[in-house]
């Protein structure tokens, strides 16, 4: 088979880490009850409680928008509202299928940065109580941001704080939880459990797994649901074990960190190097795996032959970069030196 260059267009693009899949076939011998009841399971489970803490009540589920949708059902009735930014996955990127699966209208909110704050949240805190108007009851952030930005973890916790006196939850997507910790330098619950977070996706798909994503609630009243809507939502795997697996491998050990640490610092090492490049603008700040900048629009066809990506922005000509655990030095230095011959 032809060897495929790696891009620059998603983390999911790349493939599954070897150890990870080593983890897959070790567990691939035997019966084991399906639907996640095997021991397998119960382990990935307990791993996630050293890392969350053991009050959790997690579930997994293959896809990130499964366990945004999904979560958020559980906690939303039809009339209700969920706050986030004009840029998160749950208000782009699926289809608007959490407007159709929650019922709610979602609030998006024009940030800078990809980042929620109280100020910005409170426009949308009106009508409450007053039957015309949806009921705001989810704040929704995404940690690292969809723009490659990271909340410190005062900045989460003043928003639960915030969330909890307004009697709204706080949901995140975690899509990427693992380059914020490495960003952060900070272990998973700082940014988390910590903080009042009340439910979390949290997924490591993007960082050396394959459909391997789970739905941790951290108030025991509010997941009492969650295993009929998983069913009804079919996300309920029966080979539960090849995802557990996947937990095992990467959260078991340091393979999470070490491979979010690499993705992070080739980010850092390319947009380095882009910054000393006259025509490029970072337009972001570089805080986790993506890098946002704006190039002019007739080199970018040019580029995407050789590394592809995606335009971010087409009116503005700004482009997205993203790296992940298996993006090399020599693939940063290619890609630079490619946009230099452009300019
Ligand atoms: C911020 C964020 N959330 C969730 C997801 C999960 O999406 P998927 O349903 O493709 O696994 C993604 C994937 O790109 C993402 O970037």
């Amino acid at each position: 088979m032809n060897k495929i260059k790696r891009g620059f267009a998603s983390d999911n693009n790349a493939g599954v880490h070897p150890e990870v899949l080593k983890a897959i076939e070790a567990v691939n011998s035997g019966h084991v009850i399906g639907y996640g009841d095997d021991i397998y399971t119960a382990k990935a489970k307990e791993i996630l409680k050293k890392h969350f803490g053991e009050k959790i009540d997690p579930y997994f589920v293959f896809t990130g928008t499964g366990a945004n949708v999904l979560g958020l059902n559980t906690i939303t009735e039809s009339f209700q509202a969920i706050i986030c930014t004009e840029t998160a996955h749950i208000n782009v990127d699926e289809c608007g299928a959490p407007e159709k699966f929650t019922g709610c209208k979602l609030l998006p909110i024009k940030t800078r940065d990809g980042k929620l704050t109280i100020d910005l949240i409170k426009k949308h805190l009106h009508g409450i109580g007053f039957e015309h108007h949806v009921q705001p009851r989810v704040i929704s952030l995404t940690q690292a941001t969809e723009l490659g930005t990271v909340y410190r973890p005062e900045e989460i916790k003043q928003i639960a704080d915030f969330a909890h006196d307004s009697g709204l939850i706080l949901h995140m997507d975690g899509a990427r939880l693992c380059n914020a910790a490495v960003s952060l330098n900070c272990e998973l619950r700082d940014m988390t459990t910590a903080c009042g977070v009340d439910i979390l996706s949290f997924g490591l798909t993007k960082n050396g797994g394959m459909l391997s994503e789970a739905v941790i609630f951290f108030d025991p009243e509010l997941s009492l649901n969650f295993k009929y809507i998983r069913k009804q939502g079919m996300q309920l795997g029966s080979k539960m074990r090849f995802v557990a697996a996947q937990f095992i491998s990467l959260l078991g050990s340091d393979l999470w960190r070490n491979n979010a640490s690499h993705a992070n610092e080739m980010a850092k090492l390319m947009a380095g190097k882009l910054t000393k490049i006259p025509g490029v603008t970072i337009t972001q700040k570089v805080e986790s795996n993506g890098i946002f900048a704006l190039i002019p629009a007739e080199i970018i066809d040019d580029l995407q032959k050789k590394f592809f990506f995606y335009i971010w922005d087409e009116n503005r000509s700004e482009v997205r970069w993203m790296t992940s655990y298996d993006t090399t030095r020599n693939d940063v230095e290619e890609f630079v030196e490619l946009i230099r011959s452009k300019l």
